[in-house]
């Protein structure tokens, strides 16, 4: 069995997964967005400390798994730097004390292993990743191979969920909130235009977008609820548009085999409809992960893994480095 740490950005979580079956046996997730919402963003520092109580208590529930374990697996990157190092310097610990070797593991590439839980990988794959951090169409030949075809200039996906819930007053995160109002809400009702309409670049945008909602809610003195719930619809058709006009011209030449959607906002239902129609006009099946594998986890992390320690890529424990991306993962408050 693998054990494997997740601690990037607010979610505390660790999991046991099973290496002749990709079983997952054990998942626990400690989240900290009630502790973030009060700041309207996360704030790297007080998540550090709350991983600090969280993961141990965690880690106290698998001890039974202790003598089964043949690795410990680790995100080190991509995230806050400051909340990788309370993962990363649990798994050390426990490599030590436990005599076990090390895998890091790259968040990203752990997210597209969320399609896998329980499962054998298909590749080739084609993903797009939402998320908080990132906004990626990736080509997946395998753990390895993996094309970047397109990413954001700006904002990411999700971010834009929730800075545009920010304007509105809506709690951190804001974007499953904004796909729930956006259900009520006239999605015609505010014309935002498309990012990037003009443009023949092969890149993702948000902050233009972003800027458009808030000279539109700028504009209204008092916002009702009816109001709330039409901005919401009409964001969420204009950044969902978006997406889809950027990922039609990308594949415009190219075949896919199958299409996957990763990423805490690949649980939005409204963006997995219009990717439902893509891949059908494709001929491709769409993969999702189930819903509580779309946001940050460990169980991602530990079926990642269990290919990692496959393919024999362990690290020592001085090789073992935490590369932080805090530029993109922090939600300025
Ligand atoms: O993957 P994730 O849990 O963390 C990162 O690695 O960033 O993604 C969190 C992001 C947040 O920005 C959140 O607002 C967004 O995913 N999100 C959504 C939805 N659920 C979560 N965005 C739009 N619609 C949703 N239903
Ligand atoms: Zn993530």
């Amino acid at each position: 069995m693998i054990l494997s740490i997740e601690s990037s950005c607010d979610d505390s979580s660790i999991a046991i997964t099973r290496l002749s079956d990709k079983k997952l046996l054990f998942h626990k997730k400690i989240s900290q967005d009630a502790e973030h919402a009060l700041y309207g963003g996360v704030v790297p520092e007080l998540a550090a400390r709350l991983h600090a109580l969280a993961l141990p208590k965690i880690l106290e529930e698998t001890k039974p798994y202790f003598q089964d374990l043949k690795a410990i697996a680790v995100t080190n990157e991509p995230g806050l730097s400051v909340t990788l190092v309370e993962g990363v310097s649990m798994a050390k610990a426990l490599s030590v004390a436990l005599n076990l070797p090390l895998l890091g593991i790259n968040h990203l590439v752990g997210h597209i292993y969320s399609l896998f839980i329980d499962k054998e990988t298909t590749f080739p794959l084609d993903i797009l990743l939402v998320s908080g951090g990132h906004t990626q169409l990736l080509h997946v030949k395998n753990l390895e191979h993996i094309e970047l075809l397109a990413t954001t200039m700006d904002d990411s996906f999700g971010e834009s969920f929730d800075k545009v819930g920010k304007m509105l007053g809506l709690p951190y995160p804001a974007g499953p909130i904004i796909e729930a109002y956006a259900r009520k809400g006239n999605e015609k009702k505010f014309d935002f235009t498309i990012p990037l309409l003009a443009s023949k670049q092969m890149a993702f945008s948000y902050s233009g977008l972003k800027n458009q909602v808030r000279l539109c809610v700028e504009a209204h003195e008092n916002l009702d609820e009816q109001t709330i719930c039409d901005i919401c619809a009409s964001f969420q058709r204009i950044a969902v548009a978006h997406l889809m006009r950027q990922i039609k011209k990308a594949y415009k030449e190219r075949a896919i085999e199958r299409f996957g959607v990763v990423g805490g906002a690949s649980a939005n239902l409204y963006l997995r409809g219009h990717l439902e129609a893509f891949c059908a006009s494709k001929k491709a099946p769409l993969l999702t992960a189930k819903m509580e594998f779309c946001s940050d986890n460990a169980a991602m992390i530990g079926r990642c893994a269990i290919d990692a320690y496959e393919q024999g890529k362990f690290t020592t424990l001085e090789a073992l480095k935490i590369r932080g991306s805090s530029k993109d993962m922090f939600i300025k408050k």
